[in-house]
This record gives structure tokens, C-alpha cells and sequence, in this order.
């Protein structure tokens, strides 16, 4: 915990980009939590290839909470425990849309736990309406040229379309996928 009045959550993630979805759990969080630190990691646990550069996800984050003075967006390097400790929060928060979702994040919270067994996982569920959402599912669509304009705030909207107009991924191969 940062200090004995106020709980710090971190809510790390890839944010490739950042979804509606992860939009409503972060503004969560902060109804049990008193600040909130969405940490990009530059390593991902499932393989993907990105879109967008950690750098880019960061100032889509920036764009998307520029109203929320209880957020911060930071990147990390390295394990999430190690950030978890040096940050002193108080716990780690993930969403979970269905029980496709848990097996991953039952291990991940496990395996953390036993690198860090001071480390707490709070799992908190989006909104309904946005339970089927994913940031993958999100560039595959805007990828291929479909409407997402109903799943990410319009500052990641049109970042997406610039983007895709081009036809280029970050590592210049013009195809987009993975997981997650
Ligand atoms: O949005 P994602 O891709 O599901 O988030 C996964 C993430 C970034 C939380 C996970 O891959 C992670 O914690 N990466 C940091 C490196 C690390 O600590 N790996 C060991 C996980 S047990």
C-alpha cells in the first residue's frame, strides 16, 4: 500500500489498444481503490504482434484518462512483481469477461504469487455489454476494415485508422494479430 490513507492499484496489461472494456475497469477500480497506475508492460505473457508501439498505447492511455487525475500511465519493463514491490501497491487488478478468461489469469496470479506472495490479484468484471470485447478482436476488425468506432474512445479510434489506412503494423510486416 503507498501510505496508510491511500490504496495505489495497478492494472497492467498490453493495451493493443486500449478498449472500451479496459476503460470500464480502470474507472472501477477506483471505486475501491484511491489511485491507479495502468502500467504497459513491454513484455506479454501470450504472444502477439503488436499494432501499436508500447509508446503509442502509453499516449492512448494519456488521451483516453486525461479527465481522471486518480489514474496514471506509466510503462514497464521486466516482471509485474518486480514493478508490483518497487510501486508499493496495494493490489494488482485484472478484468475477467468470461471463464475463458480465468484459467490465464488464475495462472498468472498464481505464478506471480509465488514470485511475490505479497502480491494480491483483485478480478473485477466489466460491463455486461462489453464482456465479449477484446483488444485483439478490436485491431482484427479495424484491421480488416470494420466499424469499431462502438469499442474504443475516438482518440484510439482514429489513431486506429491511421493506422490501418496505411496497411502497416509496428514491425512493418502489414499483418496484425495474436491473442489477448
Ligand atoms: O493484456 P495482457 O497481454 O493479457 O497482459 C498480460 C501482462 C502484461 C499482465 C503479463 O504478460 C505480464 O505481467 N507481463 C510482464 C512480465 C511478467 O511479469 N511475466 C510473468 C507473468 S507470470
Amino acid at each position: 500500500m503507498s501510505s496508510a490513507q491511500s490504496t495505489l492499484a495497478i492494472y497492467p496489461g498490453s493495451f493493443d489498444p486500449v478498449t472500451l472494456g479496459h476503460e470500464d475497469i480502470a474507472r472501477r477500480t477506483l471505486r475501491v481503490a484511491d489511485q491507479l497506475l495502468i502500467a504497459v508492460a513491454h513484455t506479454a505473457t501470450q504472444s502477439k504482434r503488436p499494432a501499436f508501439t508500447v509508446e503509442e498505447r502509453l499516449a492512448m492511455l494519456e488521451e483516453v484518462f486525461a479527465d481522471e487525475p486518480r489514474i496514471r500511465c506509466v510503462s514497464f519493463e521486466g516482471l509485474l512483481v518486480d514493478f508490483v514491490r518497487r510501486e508499493g501497491a496495494a493490489f494488482v487488478v485484472r478484468g475477467l469477461r468470461a471463464v475463458s478468461d480465468f484459467e490465464y489469469e488464475f495462472q498468472m496470479a498464481q505464478m506471480n504469487r509465488e514470485m511475490y506472495p505479497e502480491t494480491e490479484f483483485i478480478f473485477l468484471t466489466p460491463d455486461a455489454h462489453l464482456s465479449f470485447l477484446s483488444a485483439s478482436l478490436v485491431r482484427e476488425v479495424a484491421q480488416l476494415g470494420g466499424d469499431v468506432s462502438a469499442f474504443v474512445s475516438p482518440t484510439v479510434l482514429s489513431r486506429l485508422s491511421r493506422r490501418f489506412d496505411r496497411g502497416v503494423s509496428v514491425e512493418g510486416t502489414g499483418s496484425v494479430g495474436g491473442e489477448g
